[in-house]
């Protein structure tokens, strides 16, 4: 594998394993109260919440540690990756830190492009883990929420409209049916974050103007094809490169700050105008090397997104908000918030802790099952995720893209009709402004 950057802070993460270790092979205890539990815990559950993770790779073993970490009553029944040597490696180190709250065996870690269906099949499973390339994540909701478990999907939740209308149906079901869907957008749950925008609800930086926000780093992974892989084997494996399985940067990472953005401004905007360029990438990518977007609403508000992937360079991660009496500065992973009003006079500031963000955010939905009150926020995840598309699909084609049309003429469907793991795959190519048309 060539190994550029990866996402995160993957430092500190590893950091907030090592120091949690202690606390979660100690804390083998069941402390829901049957009498508090939802109307979907299953009451063969002992008190336990039993969650299964589905894309066992990075992040989603960082998940199912952050949930083992901050919810003592969590266990880990069962797994599925199309690796299952990925996934095999995943369940000892959780097993080392988590003992007995572990309790995967060989015959519960369940392989082959169908084996999330042979996880969801299991009566045991309360709760999933969706962790997979994000171009899987549509189809994989759908089928959790059928099968009427809780979940925890990863950002970003889809990759194109034909994913955003599914989500919207998913979030629809979940809510019907008294199911939690958790999203990974753990700035949403990072107090440096929630505490700048609520000094910005409360007037603090006077009226919000706009806002500048940024995903600027050096690179990223790109995954070298092993021998014997069919083409399907090796872009699900490279994932990154590949559109209907990434969404490019601006899906896969920038989603963040464009979720920011949607948070800042209370939803989606009405058009993007957007331009990007592409020029060092391995030859079958389908990547570009970066996006600049402007988000406008109707009265007029400009948040301009850029993001960027580009060796030996500056980085950022940023978020800004500009209001008419002062700055809001919101800085990504643990850098923390600062306000200041025009005269550069300190208003406020606080410490950031991504670390912990990403233990609350499991801690919030597994105590919303456990209270009967299941959160279900796929659909402000999916907006963003589109958000990202517009973006995308406006710089790709070169023309502006509203949310109308995004939202109600868009036939934007990447996801292949059938995925044989042994077969071909979508034909790599790269978009042109000019050529490539807004679908
Ligand atoms: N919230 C965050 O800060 C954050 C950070 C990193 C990654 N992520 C997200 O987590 C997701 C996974 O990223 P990662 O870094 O762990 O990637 P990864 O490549 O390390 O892991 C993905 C795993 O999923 C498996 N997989 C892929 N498609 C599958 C399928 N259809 N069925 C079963 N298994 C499948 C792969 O074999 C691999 O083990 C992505 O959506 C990414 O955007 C979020």
């Amino acid at each position: 594998m060539t190994q550029h950057k990866i996402e995160g802070n993957d430092n500190s993460r590893r950091n907030f394993m090592a120091d949690t270790l202690a606390i979660g092979a100690a804390s083998v205890v069941a402390p829901y109260a049957f009498g508090a539990l939802g109307t979907n815990i299953r009451p063969s559950a002992n008190g336990f919440i039993n969650v299964a993770l589905i894309g066992c790779g990075g992040r989603g073993a960082g998940a199912a540690n952050d949930t083992l970490t901050g919810n003592p009553g969590v266990r880990l029944v069962a797994m599925a990756d199309i690796n299952t040597t990925t996934a095999k490696a995943a369940r000892d180190e959780l097993a080392k830190k988590f003992g007995d709250r572990v309790t995967v065996k060989d015959v519960d870690i369940f392989d082959g492009i169908d084996g999330y269906l042979k996880v969801l099949a299991r009566a045991d499973v309360d709760l999933v883990i969706l962790a997979t390339a994000p171009g899987f994540r549509p189809q994989h909701i759908t089928a959790a929420v059928a099968a009427k478990k809780h979940v925890f999907a990863e950002k970003p939740v889809c990759v194109d409209t034909a994913g955003y209308h599914i989500c919207l149906a998913a979030h629809d079901a979940a809510l019907a049916q008294g199911t939690a869907i958790v999203t990974g957008t753990q700035y949403r749950r990072q107090d440096s974050f929630v505490e700048a925008i609520a000094k910005i609800r409360e007037g603090m930086i006077g009226d919000v103007v706009g806002m500048t926000a940024r995903y600027c780093s050096n690179g990223i992974w790109y995954r070298d094809r092993k021998p014997g892989m069919s083409d399907m084997e090796y872009q699900i494996y490279n994932w990154m490169h590949f559109i209907w399985l990434s969404g490019d940067q601006i899906t896969e990472q920038a989603v963040h700050n464009i979720d920011c953005i949607h948070w800042v401004m209370g939803g989606p905007p009405t058009r993007a105008f957007s331009s990007g360029s592409r020029w060092q990438r391995p030859a079958d990518s389908e990547m570009w090397d970066g996006f600049s977007v402007d988000y406008e609403w109707a009265d007029g508000k400009i948040c301009s997104l850029q993001c960027r992937h580009w060796p030996n360079s500056s980085n950022d991660f940023g978020n800004v908000v500009y209001g008419s009496k002062g700055v809001a500065t919101i800085r990504a992973f643990s850098e923390g918030s600062v306000i200041r009003d025009h005269s550069g006079k300190e208003l406020w500031r606080t410490k950031g802790d991504i670390g912990a963000a990403y233990v609350a955010e499991h801690k919030a939905l597994v105590a919303s099952i456990a209270a009967g009150k299941p959160i279900v926020e796929l659909r402000q995840t999916a907006e963003a995720s589109l958000m990202a598309v517009m973006g995308r699909e406006a710089a790709y084609s070169g023309t502006v893209a509203s949310w109308e049309f995004m939202t109600t003429e868009s036939k934007l469907a990447l996801f292949p009709t059938t995925i044989d793991l042994q077969g071909s795959a979508p034909t790599p190519f790269v978009r042109r402004p000019g050529e490539y048309k807004l679908t």
